[in-house]
């Protein structure tokens, strides 16, 4: 299939080569560099700062995944950067591995956990090429990574087969035709790490091809306006009072289809 990319240095398709340094190297500088973080990188206030703004920003995160319902299992997160999602599931009471391909990530994730005295194992590792033995999760959570690898079909297929028998796959990729794609080519406005050497955007069918793997899927656009605390002037002030206002006032069922992200609930 051929994807809608937006990047730097196009992937050259082959997993483990120079695109895959690239992205590596790109997140290695990023994981540190937060607009909204007033807090020296690694402290807990830094770490608290940073899930506040994200868990402000994708509202809807806390009640499509159900964190505290893993208790017991084995849960891997696939790029889990400071692994702020990671905590959420270790703190219900999962057993909880995370993999990330830059090592700077895997510092902070250990560092984030530690402070909040959790237990967790945390690996430098190509998400592409998963070095897990088949079916070792309950459960594989993978959020705001799949549009930034080379090959995402390559880790969607690396996640079903670490999956146990019956295991959930709650996975994100963006959507081609969200409102925030539009609002980009009318207003100009900013779309973070769009300067990633990888950006893939995709239509809700499009998703479920790569996904048709698993038995059963479910993909659900959510990500919806929420007012911006990062940009300033008057773009800000006619995007928060007026486009904010007015697009959540539109019934739900119209303006779905638009989600900027795509949520995915998949079953092996
Ligand atoms: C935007 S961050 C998201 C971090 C975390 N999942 C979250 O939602 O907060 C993207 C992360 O994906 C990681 N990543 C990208 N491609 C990867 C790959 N092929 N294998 C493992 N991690 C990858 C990056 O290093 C980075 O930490």
């Amino acid at each position: 299939m051929e994807l809608d990319t937006v990047s730097s240095s196009k992937p050259s398709g082959t997993a483990g080569g120079p695109a895959i340094d690239a992205v590596r190297a790109y997140w290695d500088a990023q994981v540190d560099n937060w607009k909204i973080a007033t807090f020296t990188s690694g402290t807990p206030e830094f770490f608290q700062q940073v899930e506040r703004y994200r868990f402000e920003k994708l509202e809807y995160l806390a009640d499509v995944v159900d964190f505290t319902g893993f208790s017991g299992q084995q849960v891997l997160d696939v790029g889990c950067g400071l692994a702020n999602d990671l905590s959420r599931f270790a703190a219900g009471g999962a057993e909880v591995t995370g993999v990330d391909i830059a090592p700077r990530a895997i510092q902070l994730a250990e560092a984030n956990f530690a402070q909040r005295g959790l237990l967790g194992e945390f690996h430098v590792m190509d998400g592409e090429r998963l070095d897990f033995p088949p079916e070792s999760f309950d459960a594989v959570y993978c959020h705001t990574v799949l549009q930034f690898t080379p090959d995402p079909v390559r880790m969607i297929q690396g996640i079903h087969r670490v999956l146990k028998p019956g295991g959930l796959a709650i996975l994100m990729m963006v959507n081609r035709r969200s409102w925030m794609n539009l609002l980009r080519h009318v207003m100009r406005v900013e779309v973070d790490h769009l300067d990633a050497p990888v950006y893939h955007r995709v239509t809700r069918a499009e998703f479920r091809q790569m996904l048709s793997v698993f038995r059963h899927v479910d993909v659900v656009p959510e990500r919806f306006p929420v007012p911006t605390r990062v940009h300033r002037g008057l773009k800000a002030l006619l995007f928060n009072a007026g486009f904010v206002t007015v697009f959540n006032a539109l019934p739900r069922a119209w303006t779905r289809g638009s989600g900027h992200h795509l949520m995915a609930f998949c079953r092996k």
